[in-house]
């Protein structure tokens, strides 16, 4: 599981932020309704899609790598930011027991029902570490992680991606207002690439990516009284070259009329029109770099891998204190 988002309006009522998502131009889903159960297990499988490179990318990346992204810093605790009991969570924690100076890992994530099985696992197989959830929105809430000191935030799965630009340096300065001096913040972001190979990830030929956008519009009618149907609806990715991300859309393909009951939204979209699901930005070390300095952030280390599909960064707080 993994949490995301676009950016959206400033409401914090979910009817509120649908409606006015709803109406924009072009309209939007808030993209945190992907991930209910069958969001969750058709993400999963996504993962396991040819065409999804990213995850065993950046999970070969680590298994390699972790060590000595660890000893960069030597973190006595890790924090991760949006996801859980993963396989790559694992592999990090590895590395800190191994390190012989872990002492601690959080797990925050937005839903609290994904969070605390992922918590009794880890604690189960890290029996060393001090292992507790907190429930929150880490775009927002970082201060809830609590005080930091020989920690490392960590936020993987290209998760960062799917902000936009604005957002994505809003969360890196408040990332920077949470580390210590001597923490860091390891993040991992898909690589700018060739745009057929970007689509075809975002398009898998099995249609599992199409099957879980589409599972948005079922999730938004289940809790907000919508009737949305499927059937009307296209799955579209889009890769957008001059701002380097990708769009997630669902193309109406004939005329399509929806009532939301708990928003009182009715909705008209003409045949072809779209709505937009989800943006995944994509980085290149340069473009990372450069927003992470603005941010006050400085690149200690970059890993890639031999195809330069996908990157590690480990950031620190930049300055010449050290
Ligand atoms: N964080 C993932 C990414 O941007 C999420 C994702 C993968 C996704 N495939 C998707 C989101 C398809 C919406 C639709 O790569």
């Amino acid at each position: 599981m993994s949490q995301s988002r676009q950016a959206s309006p400033a409401s914090t009522d979910p009817a509120e932020e649908l409606r006015l998502s709803l109406e924009r131009e072009p309209p939007q889903i808030p993209s945190k309704y992907f991930y209910d159960r069958r969001g969750c297990e058709l993400f999963e499988a996504i993962t396991h899609t040819p065409e999804y490179y990213q995850t065993r990318t950046e999970l070969a990346m680590l298994t390699e790598h972790a060590d000595a992204l660890l000893a960069t810093t030597a973190p006595r605790d890790l924090a991760e930011l949006g996801s859980g009991s993963g396989r790559k969570t694992r592999v990090l924690l590895d590395a800190l027991v191994r390190s012989g100076r872990g002492r601690a890992c959080t797990l925050m994530d937005i839903a609290p029902d994904f969070l605390e099985p992922s918590v009794r696992e880890l604690q189960a197989a890290y029996p060393s570490l001090d292992v507790r959830g907190v429930v929150g929105d880490f775009v927002h809430e970082l201060h809830r992680l609590g005080p930091g000191g020989e920690r490392m935030l960590v936020l993987l799965a290209g998760t960062f991606g799917n902000l936009d630009r604005i957002a994505a340096l809003d969360f890196l300065r408040s990332i920077r207002a949470a580390l210590a001096e001597d923490d860091a913040f390891l993040i991992g972001v898909d690589l700018v690439k060739d745009p057929a190979r970007l689509e075809a990830a975002y398009d898998d030929a099995q249609g599992v990516t199409a099957a879980f956008n589409l599972n948005v519009l079922d999730v938004v009618n289940a809790r907000f009284g919508a009737d949305f149907d499927t059937a009307d609806f296209r799955h579209r990715a889009v890769y957008d070259v001059e701002r380097a991300r990708i769009e997630m859309r669902l193309r109406a393909v004939r005329p399509v009329r929806v009532t939301v009951a708990a928003t009182g939204t009715r909705l008209s979209l003409a045949e072809g029109e779209e709505l937009l699901t989800e943006l995944s930005c994509k980085y290149t070390r340069e473009s990372l770099d450069a927003m992470a300095g603005r941010a006050d952030l400085a690149m200690a280390r970059w890993v890639t891998d031999p195809d330069q599909l996908f990157g590690l960064a480990l950031l620190r707080p930049r300055g010449d204190r050290r």
